[in-house]
């Protein structure tokens, strides 16, 4: 083997990104260490911890021949020459910056792991989405180390979305990697490209300095929310118009300099990271004395709020202004379609609205219930959760649609409507559905930002 590569966090990144880099890297060990046992042991398993399409394939290629799971964080620090570190760094709840500044806690606490049981020079790779500046702190952490090591922080952010994680990782549209300007700092740099180069054409490797690359991470999910947010503000204004968010959304993606990408109108994005990553942006600006540039970015999440809340608003008032002991079927409640994973997912907060509302629930998703029965957990109210999408709707007055799961187009709407309380109500927060369909069958539709299908 050429080299071996460790890395320190077997989450949604750490776990598909290593098994797609042994998969192309035969040469390389790659070990993936947790201090999570459990999920050590469903990386080492049949049942992988996490749903993401074509990742189990990748895993089994490449397990056992290059691709190691432990929980030997030691063994694994001593063995590896490159250490990519992905662990988990949520927003801060405590202290200063509590609500917006990203706990480094974990972050730190591997890098004090790396000089406690080093024994030799190291590459450290910020895989993490981490503030800007971070690897200043990290760089002066690792070289306080008194066994006169040499250690090269490089900042390698990664870009892809849950549920298409395999694609995005095979095919990149760009793999950042961000060091020091220093000859040291330069041939690290090198040692990671190498590795992407196994599979990434050279023109994709976008080499920078490190504090462009930490930022980078943050303003391009800061963009990406900002699209998703601008189109949903629209999406508001198109129900008092007669436009349709539909049309707006393809007719300005249509000028090359828009785009049509993430222009979906939506009842809000979710996920681990928008919220986490713009919130971190603001704190920053704030803390470099930027305040309207703060304002700026975080009017993006204010706006991701407002969105929920009023999809809520939008359901009580349809519903004769009380949702109060009516049973409504919420179908989706995963933060996108394609994944198991309910990070930040608009759907808990349209729960629990809805709940404080006294509506009953009857929650469907195809993937992500055992955590939404975590994430509900502490709510009082009347809560069920169904495998069966049929069971769900069975005597409820309205369909939440809420996750962009694309079953949930193939489902028998007539058996819906048939064992659904009367008027019936669709409330769909994707524009999923065929709605002039279902409002032939008899149900009262409610897309996003376009015309309402009512027979009342
Ligand atoms: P995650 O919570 O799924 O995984 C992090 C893992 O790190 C956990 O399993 C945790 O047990 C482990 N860990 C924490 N401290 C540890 C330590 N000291 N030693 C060993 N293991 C430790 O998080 P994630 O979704 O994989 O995200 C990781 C990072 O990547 C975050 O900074 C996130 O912002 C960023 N990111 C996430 C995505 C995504 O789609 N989820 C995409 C791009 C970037
Ligand atoms: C995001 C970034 O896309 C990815 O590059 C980064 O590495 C991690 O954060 P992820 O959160 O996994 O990825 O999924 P993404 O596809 O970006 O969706 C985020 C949220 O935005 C979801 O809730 C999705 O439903 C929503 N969304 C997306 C919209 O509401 N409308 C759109 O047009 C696109």
């Amino acid at each position: 083997m050429n080299k071996t590569i460790l890395c320190i966090g077997a989450g949604y990144v750490g776990g598909p990104t290593m098994a797609v880099i042994a998969d192309n890297c035969p040469d390389y060990k790659v070990i993936v260490v947790d201090v999570n046992a459990e999920r050590i042991a469903a990386w080492q398993s049949d049942t992988l911890p996490i749903y993401e399409p074509g990742l189990k394939e990748v895993v089994e290629r490449a397990r056992g021949r290059n691709l190691f799971f432990s929980t030997d964080v030691v063994a694994g620090i001593k063995e590896a020459d490159i250490i990519f570190v992905s662990v988990n760094t949520p927003t801060k709840t405590f202290g200063a910056g509590a609500g917006k500044a990203a706990n480094l806690q974990y972050w730190e606490k591997t890098a004090r792991d790396i000089i406690e049981h080093a024994e030799s020079d190291k590459i450290v790779i910020e895989k993490s989405t981490l503030p800007v500046r971070t690897a200043e702190a990290m760089h002066r952490i690792l070289q306080s180390n008194t066994k006169n090591l040499n250690f090269d922080i490089i900042s390698n952010p990664e870009f892809m979305a849950e549920g298409t994680a395999i694609d995005d990782l095979q095919s990149p549209g760009r793999v950042l990697i961000g060091a020091m300007e220093d000859a040291s700092g330069q041939k690290a740099l090198e040692a990671v490209a190498d590795i992407y180069r196994n599979w990434v054409p050279e023109e994709k490797i976008k080499k920078t300095n490190v504090w462009s690359s930490e930022l980078t991470k943050l303003v391009s999910n800061a963009m990406l929310a900002q699209r998703i947010s601008s189109v949903n503000s629209i999406s508001a204004l198109c129900e008092k118009t007669d436009a349709n968010i539909l049309e707006v959304s393809e007719a300005m993606g249509m000028d090359p300099r828009i785009g049509p990408r993430f222009l979906q109108a939506s009842i809000g994005f979710g996920g681990s990271c928008f919220k986490k990553d713009i919130l971190n942006l603001v704190y920053l600006c704030e803390f470099h004395g930027l305040p309207e540039v703060a304002a700026y970015w975080e009017q993006v999440v204010l706006m991701n709020d407002y969105q929920e809340r009023r999809f809520v608003k939008n359901i009580t008032s349809c519903m004769f202004n009380t949702v109060a002991d009516k049973k409504i079927a919420v179908f989706g409640f995963a933060f996108k379609a394609d994944t198991g994973d309910t990070r930040e997912s608009p759907a808990i907060y349209v729960s629990k609205l809805l709940l404080e509302e006294h509506a009953i629930l009857a929650i469907h998703d195809p993937q992500a219930l055992e955590y939404a029965k975590l994430d509900l957990a502490d709510c009082e109210g009347d809560i069920s959760y169904e495998s069966d999408p049929y069971k769900a709707a069975e005597g409820a007055h309205a369909i939440a649609v809420l996750t962009e799961w694309k079953e949930f187009r193939d489902l028998d709407f007539k058996r819906l409507y048939a064992s659904m309380a009367k008027p019936a109500f669709i409330f769909d927060g994707r524009n999923l559905l065929d709605h002039q369909k279902v409002f032939e069958i008899g149900f009262n539709v409610y897309p996003l930002g376009q015309k309402v299908l009512s027979h009342l």
